[in-house]
């Protein structure tokens, strides 16, 4: 969730770990700290509360800071209030080396009491500290920086990713993982580490990622990767597909306003190359399970959290109506520790955008520890989910950094699509049945398109929103999930209190919340539940709710009872989620953005989840 940026070559390194720590700042921003090596081989430690602009307007001029060997921190507090004392880098008493840290070291107060006794003088209140003291006990007997982080990472139980620099062996950072992301940047005759490739892409394409319990040594002239252990490890070079532009917000005000416009070609992207037209089914190589193994598939298990959550919703509706595999959908928070009864023929599948987000990792190893196949569908090539499952989808959908998840949401649902048009064709649906989907599927970006178009009705119908203090949102059958998300975005976002339910539910509780202060958001799209829905908002009209509601079509009764009516494109019922919810995400998004709110970087949240 923080975020970690490390240089080491012949330029100046503050400015570029500072740029990068500000590329992470969608991931946590409650403070942040950068420490760099001086040219007198001492420790420069600046560190801020705020954003990472209070840090750069806090540094001294160039003359003062120069080094060529920095690391940077941006935070998201977990142990510790936001404060600049609790800000990363921390050092040890001697202030010979400094250490930033993302994870949660689990035994902190053990080895924080055991310190303390012999002498120590902990300056923050946070479970990273322990580490620099503890490197810097171990570099007191004399191992050397890399030895030192290897013993100190035995003693600790706990999440981690770690760059280190120190004084006395200034001429290297020492970067190590386990359970956190950390990645090695490949320049000409420089190196970076970071937790987030999209903070050194401008710099270099060339990387490696770190395994779990790795601990590489980086100087200016190369690197050399180990185990925890002390077995030597060559490091698979990857090369980063992802565009430079993608990590620019061009033309738009905020990142989610241009990844809510990107999702005509995100989305197609995510079937670019899938569809075997010959054959009306999908081809998803990555899954790597022969057609036997996917006809024997008899339950699935999606697993995941938030947004990826509600894609997995959708996708146990339309697996299920296409395919007829029952699907179980998940927590993965719930999962991991419930002890899941895993029936033989179960495909567990593993939902995360960012493929870092601890609670998923961990419902993916305990599944896999009892001997499943478990496969995952992940944005992020390279990130630690993609690499553990047994195969899996990459979604394709560009670098998502708005924390509020838009268009990876709808990547994950085109891909679960083809999953079940896949799984379906292996057992009851038809060619033309395939086809017809598959077909469609290929004219849901311009219908997309069509509903981008209505940008400014849908941010008119959100000025209506602006003094809300709580909504509603309601769906049927597919678009109970979808009412879920558009709550969840709205929420998250704007603040304002948010509730999804499937429509029936209404009346057996949330009813009595309805008022004329009350927006209620229904989509009631012209499927066999539509009469149903008719009904339902009937009585929210009854009690003077104020009603905005998404049709596919419009009719007298629709807009008798609506304040407020969007009329997006018509399409199958399969493929509906992909259009209802982008009024929803510009609903939110407008809410948000006239309420003044900080859109990208809502407080308290973060881009990828990696503590429990
Ligand atoms: C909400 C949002 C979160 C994430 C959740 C899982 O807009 O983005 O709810 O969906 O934290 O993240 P991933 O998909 O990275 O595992």
């Amino acid at each position: 969730m923080c975020g970690i940026v490390g240089y080491i070559g012949h330029r100046n390194a503050i400015p570029i770990v500072i740029e990068g720590i500000k590329r992470l700042e969608y991931r946590g921003y409650d403070s942040s700290g950068v420490a760099v090596i001086g040219s007198e081989n001492t420790l420069g430690l600046f560190r801020r509360q705020g954003k990472v602009i209070e840090l750069e307007r806090s540094l001294p001029a160039p003359s003062k800071s120069a080094g060529n060997v920095a690391i940077a921190h941006t935070r998201w507090a977990t142990h510790g209030e936001p404060s600049e004392r609790n800000a990363h880098p921390h050092t040890n008493c001697e202030k010979t080396l400094a250490v930033a840290h993302n994870g949660i070291i689990e035994n902190f107060k053990a080895l924080r009491d055991r310190l303390e006794a012999e002498g120590c003088v902990f300056a923050s209140e946070t479970d990273t500290e322990v580490l620099p003291h503890l490197i810097g006990f171990f570099r007191q007997k004399g191992l050397d920086l890399t030895e030192a982080v290897r013993e100190t990472l035995q003693l600790v139980d706990g999440t981690y990713g770690i760059a280190v620099v120190d004084t006395e062996q200034p001429d290297r950072i020492v970067a190590a993982r386990k359970g956190s992301p950390l990645i090695l940047g490949i320049g000409d005759d420089e190196f970076f580490v970071t937790s987030d490739v999209s903070a050194i892409i401008i710099h270099t394409k060339k990387v490696i990622y770190l395994e779990d319990r790795e601990i590489v040594t980086v100087r200016r002239d190369g690197f050399e990767i180990s185990t925890l252990d002390n077995i030597s490890v060559e490091g698979k070079v990857s090369i980063v597909e992802w565009d430079v532009s993608s990590i620019d917000k061009g033309p738009y005000k905020h990142f989610m306003l241009k990844e809510i416009f990107e999702q005509p070609e995100s989305v197609a992207n995510a079937f670019r190359g899938r569809i075997a037209d010959s054959l009306s089914t999908a081809r998803l190589g990555g899954l790597g399970l022969p057609p036997q193994e996917l006809r024997r598939i008899k339950q699935i298990q999606i697993i995941a959290c938030g947004t990826s959550w509600h894609a997995g919703l959708i996708g146990s509706y339309i697996i299920e109506d296409i395919a007829r595999v029952p699907v179980r959908v998940e927590y993965a928070g719930e999962y991991r520790y419930r002890n899941p009864i895993i029936p033989e023929d179960t495909l567990v599948l593993v939902i995360s955008q960012s493929g870092e987000t601890a609670d998923t990792l961990a419902a993916l190893r305990e599944a896999r520890a009892r001997g499943v196949r478990v496969l995952g569908l992940t944005n992020v090539v390279g990130s630690t989910i993609a690499r553990e499952t047994d195969g899996g989808v990459y979604i394709h959908a560009g670098a998502e950094i708005g924390v509020a998840s838009t268009k990876a949401f709808t990547s994950q649902v085109t891909v679960l699509t083809l999953l079940a048009v896949l799984l379906g064709r292996m057992r009851h649906l038809s060619p033309l049945e395939g086809a017809e989907i598959l077909n469609e599927l290929k004219h849901i970006p311009d219908k997309i398109q069509t509903i981008l178009d209505m940008n400014v009705e849908i941010r008119a119908i959100a000025a209506s929103m602006v003094d809300d203090r709580n909504a509603l949102y309601l769906g049927r059958g597919v678009h109970y999930p979808v009412a879920l998300e558009g709550a969840l975005k709205l929420k998250e976002i704007s603040y304002i209190h948010a509730e999804g339910y499937p429509a029936a539910e209404m009346k057996h509780g949330p009813i009595a919340l309805i008022d004329k202060e009350m927006p209620v958001v229904a989509i009631a799209m012209r499927d066999a539940l539509y009469d149903k829905i008719v009904s339902n908002l009937q009585e929210v009209k009854a009690r003077h709710g104020r009603l905005i509601t998404i049709v596919d079509g419009l009719d007298d009764q629709i807009e008798a009872l609506s304040d407020h009516t969007l009329c997006i494109p018509a399409t199958l019922p399969t493929l509906q989620p992909l259009l209802s919810v982008i009024p929803l995400q510009l609903l939110a998004y407008h809410v948000a953005d006239l309420r003044n709110m900080n859109v990208d970087q809502p407080r308290n949240l973060a881009k990828s989840v990696t503590v429990e």
